[in-house]
């Protein structure tokens, strides 16, 4: 037996033909492997005389067990007790599961299926939350069109209308807006989550600020360039301050107060590696 650690992803072998099997502990009475599937492979359904526990260390997939498939994703596990159907399928992404299989299986075994096991042939039509999210979004952006022109005539609307017409944006954001972040942070957020720890992707909501604080970032250089600051050039301006201000705030609050706080988390020398890379980066950067 010799001592093996590291990541799942690291020690499991992905292969073109079939899963691939990396066996981790191999002895008369056990055998634990890491089985590792490309979209669309499986362990075809099988009943052997053999108790399976499955831990899944990484992506999504789906277990077949007793007469039901369940889904499968990392941090998830299961146990199929002997004499039960069982099989492993990754359908649109990878899957790494670490199987421990007791007695170690003979030749014979996977040839047991029991009799009608299969799996289903289509899925069953199934309910679209992500045209539900979009289609909220749809009915709340105009109202964010409407305070992008509220902003635009504070400075000069008479006040009576000003503040009535205030009122209502007040309303609505409070009784539309912050209703909506709530019911996504009990629904929308729980089921997110769950799909991030199986694969990744944490940071893209973070780069993709990025990206979108570069264009404003052009927006507001094609309007220093323009000629002349005349009045409606000049309000484009104090909105693209207005609004690059706000977005990196925000930005800014979202590392210190997510990330930095997970970098404890760090090995030492991760930790290190990581200082490193900043600092060569910052030193890069007072250069130019
Ligand atoms: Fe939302
Ligand atoms: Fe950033």
């Amino acid at each position: 037996m010799s001592l093996i650690i590291g990541p799942a992803s690291e020690l499991a072998q992905f292969d073109s033909d079939s899963f691939g099997t990396v066996t981790l502990l191999a002895t008369e009475h056990v055998r634990v492997l890491l089985a590792a599937f490309e979209p669309g492979q499986e362990i075809p359904l099988h009943a052997p005389e053999i108790d399976l526990v499955v831990a899944v260390v990484e992506g999504v997939g789906e277990l077949f067990a007793g007469d039901r498939v369940y889904p499968l994703r990392a941090g998830d596990v299961a146990v199929v007790p002997a004499g039960q159907t069982r099989g492993i399928r990754a359908r649109a992404a990878r899957l790494v599961v670490l199987n421990v299989v007791r007695p170690p299986p003979s030749a014979g075994d996977h040839a047991r299926v029991a009799a009608g096991a299969a799996w289903p042939q289509k899925r069953e039509p199934t309910a679209d939350p992500a045209a539900l999210i979009r289609a909220e979004h749809g009915e709340l952006r105009p109202h964010l069109e409407h305070l992008r022109a509220l902003a635009d005539e504070v400075e000069a609307a008479a006040e009576q209308p000003l503040r009535e017409r205030l009122r209502q944006a007040a309303a609505f954001l409070r009784g539309g807006i912050l209703p909506h972040a709530a019911i996504e942070e009990a629904t929308v957020y729980p089921a997110v989550d769950r799909l991030l720890r199986a694969l990744g992707g944490g940071t893209a909501t973070m780069a993709l600020e990025h990206v979108l604080i570069g264009a404003r970032v052009e927006e507001l250089e094609r309007l220093v360039d323009s000629e002349p600051y005349d009045g409606p050039t000049r309000a484009e301006l104090r909105r693209s301050l207005t609004a690059l201000e706000a977005v990196l705030r925000g930005h800014f609050e979202k590392e210190e107060r997510v990330y930095v706080p997970l970098l404890a988390h760090l090995a030492p020398a991760e930790s290190a590696a990581l200082a490193a890379g900043l600092e060569a980066a910052a030193s890069e950067g007072h250069q130019h």
